[in-house]
């Protein structure tokens, strides 16, 4: 039996109200959170392939209450954190367990499109806000009228490539994404600007999500010489693909490296050795942002996470955080679902990647996308923006 957060509330109006929780095996006290108190449920990947995501994330909400506090319109902030290990079954279980059990207010993480799309149901049958800080295929925010997402979309990142690949001399491209919607989305995304510009993409690859072997695909990559190879691969996955761009020789081969930044995310980039030299990646956020918040930011960061470089993730939910904060303050401290949905359309502040502002049509992010080149700064590798699109909408959503 299914029980939403309204019915649980029209049930507490009723004298039997406890006697039905009894009978449905829910503990009555831990039903809804106290008045005073909002609860977000942050669900993530913890454990597992994707844990890094998770990891960044969880760093990236606590930095935000810490640097807040744990109180806004007279409320105060609960963060409860539950891993999904990245299984879309789990995710749903977990989103249904906060909403109806713990009376979570505000559902918040989803570290791949499946986890937010399994997801999407719970939040429009419980009408709770699900703030999503990570996943990035475009249509996820079609979903559910409650979602809000403070992450990116992979056509926001992929068309921005596509333009200044075409602008920068890069004629001949072949494309190698993972196997999933944002793969997908990336793929279609780029093909699309680039050749609109005049490019031409020789070949579209798409590679398994789970234990990627690349060398195959790479091999494809290299008996079709393009100017350049453009790649996505979800957070974390980069290392993989970069130890095997350099063992089978694509760089010095001339081959330029390309994508979407998640390639060479901020959590792993410094590791990657001098095959990232150069490497051209565009996207919402770099830990190289120069601006007094972002190295305030960074600085707090490592400071609080044993030296871990945030990365876009630890931003994305560091902005779910701001989101809800905001809202709230809009709202007077009314946390009901309908309130904060309402309150969170067209809110917009100032982020460590830049300005930022939820399109109250879409519930997407508007914000710049950077033009990163991975050069070596102070002895660590980072992606140094050299160029800057500004208040970039969704593409996809704008073309419908
Ligand atoms: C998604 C996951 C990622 O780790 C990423 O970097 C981009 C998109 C996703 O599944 O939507």
């Amino acid at each position: 039996m299914t029980f939403t957060r309204r019915n649980l509330f029209a049930l507490a109006a009723t004298a039997s109200f406890a006697a039905t929780l009894a009978g449905l095996g829910l503990p009555v006290h831990a039903a809804m959170a106290a008045d005073d108190t909002v609860k977000i449920g942050m669900i993530q990947p913890m454990t597992g392939p994707f844990a890094s995501t998770g990891v960044e994330a969880v760093a990236g909400a606590k930095q935000y209450i810490a640097d807040h506090g744990d109180t806004v319109a007279g409320k105060k902030i609960e963060l409860v954190v539950k891993d999904d290990t990245g299984s879309p079954n789990e995710t749903k279980r977990i989103a249904q367990e906060l909403v109806v059990n713990e009376g979570a207010d505000v559902l918040m993480g989803f570290g791949l499109t499946p986890l937010a799309f399994a997801t999407a149901p719970i939040a429009s049958q419980a009408k709770v806000p699900m703030v999503v800080t990570a996943a990035a295929t475009s249509s996820i925010t079609e979903k559910s009228p409650y979602i809000v997402r403070t992450s990116f979309t992979l056509p926001q990142a992929s068309s921005a490539m596509g333009e200044w690949a075409a602008a920068n001399g890069i004629k001949s491209v072949v494309t190698l994404v993972s196997d999933y919607a944002p793969g997908k989305d990336a793929q279609d995304w780029f093909v699309k600007t680039f050749e609109d510009k005049g490019g031409k993409v020789v070949e579209q690859l798409t590679v398994p999500l789970k234990n990627p072997d690349f060398s195959p695909f790479l091999q494809r990559v290299a008996d079709n010489k393009p100017d350049a190879v453009f790649v996505f691969v979800p957070a974390g996955v980069g290392a993989q693909f970069m130890k095997q761009f350099r063992e089978r020789g694509l760089g010095d081969a001339g081959i330029k490296l390309i994508g979407t930044g998640d390639v060479v995310d901020d959590q792993i980039v410094n590791d990657m050795g001098d095959v990232a030299l150069g490497v051209v990646s565009a996207h919402h956020y770099t830990a190289a942002l120069p601006s007094d918040m972002n190295q305030k930011f960074v600085k707090d960061f490592k400071a609080a996470n044993g030296g871990m470089r945030p990365n876009f993730m630890a931003v994305g939910a560091y902005d779910g955080m701001a989101l809800v904060y905001h809202a709230l303050e809009k709202t007077g401290g009314d946390a009901s679902g309908e309130a904060l949905i309402e309150a969170m359309k067209g809110l917009s502040w100032e982020s460590p990647r830049g300005p930022v502002s939820i399109d109250p049509d879409t519930r997407d992010m508007v914000q710049n996308i950077y033009i990163d080149r991975t050069e070596k700064k102070d002895g660590e590798l980072y992606n140094v923006p050299i160029d800057t699109v500004e208040n970039v909408k969704d593409p996809a959503k704008a073309a419908k």
